[in-house]
């Protein structure tokens, strides 16, 4: 299935480490540190599931079990609380169980970003496919009809057709921790890209438009990808093969509505927790 306007399928890389949390993240993959009292990686399935993506595909390593654990079953605990108020506690998370089909596959070596994603390949197969990094944490108001980042570029790809990334402007002194692009804005807030690089020093920047942890890609990109040479960091970087997609077909990048914490922060952690306690936790209770 190669024509279809509708993404069915999310990649969440997640074979990190998460040193910036140590020691939390000695034993526990960070993507199951919670911001209040769900784990990040909850956050980013219920916006791929917002987003009418029902196939989650993760691409784990070692150490990383409990992410399974989490999207299964826990009879044990479930038999516990059956019947009682604690019950309600869980509907968050059976919602996502119910809905979603869930794939793990294993990176065994740490080679980057792209080379997590080509680890994807055999899930996702020939149709457009979205990325998750579930450290980037996106919101909109409780009130707000709008969806979050994901939905808002599964919305443009049923126009567009093509590859679509998130962007948002940061200020230049935090430039050298994104994915930058350059492109002409072709409507409001979104760009065709030209040019791409991967945390360039702010002097070398194009812009202050900064890559964002939601992607839609075409399938192309796995072309690309093997033939994409590590780039930053020694690892091969999906910003680098983007770069090349660009050069052949049309790549967007979009400013999306609402909020983005930077949950791979300490910073941006603490502040995610405190917003989603007052805005999300509080009222629900
Ligand atoms: C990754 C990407 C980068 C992007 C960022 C968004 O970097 O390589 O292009 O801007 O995610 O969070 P990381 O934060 O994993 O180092």
């Amino acid at each position: 299935m190669s024509a279809t306007n509708v993404i069915r399928k999310c990649l969440f890389p997640a074979a990190g480490y998460g040193t910036r949390f140590l020691p939390a993240t000695k034993a526990m993959p960070k993507e199951m540190l919670p911001i209040v009292n769900k784990p990040l990686i909850q956050y980013g399935v219920e916006e791929a599931l917002e987003a009418g993506i029902t196939q989650i595909g993760f691409i784990t390593g070692r150490g990383k079990r409990a992410i399974a654990d989490h999207f299964d079953n826990n009879y044990e605990l479930e038999h516990q609380i059956k019947g009682t108020s604690k019950e309600k506690y869980l509907d968050d998370i059976r919602n996502v169980m119910d809905a979603c089909d869930f794939v793990f596959m294993r990176q065994r070596k740490m080679l980057g970003l792209g080379h997590a994603i080509l680890t994807g390949e055999p899930m996702i197969g020939n149709e457009p496919f979205a990325v998750i990094l579930a450290d980037d944490l996106c919101a909109v108001p409780t009130d707000s009809n709008e969806l979050r980042a994901l939905g808002q570029l599964a919305a443009l790809y049923k126009r567009y057709q093509c590859s679509i990334i998130a962007i948002e402007q940061v200020p230049m002194e935090d430039i050298e921790s994104y994915g930058v692009i350059a492109g002409e804005e072709i409507a409001d807030g979104i760009y065709q890209v030209t040019d791409m690089v991967e945390k360039p020093k702010p002097e070398d920047a194009p812009t202050n438009l900064a890559v964002i942890g939601r992607y839609i890609l075409t399938p192309e990109i796995f072309h690309y990808l093997r033939n994409t040479p590590p780039g930053r960091n020694g690892e091969v970087q999906i910003t680098d093969a983007l770069k090349l997609l660009a050069q052949d077909r049309q790549v967007l990048a979009v400013k999306f509505k609402g909020r983005r914490f930077d949950c791979g922060s300490v910073e941006g952690f603490v502040e995610a927790t405190n917003y989603y306690f007052e805005h999300h936790y509080k009222s629900a209770k």
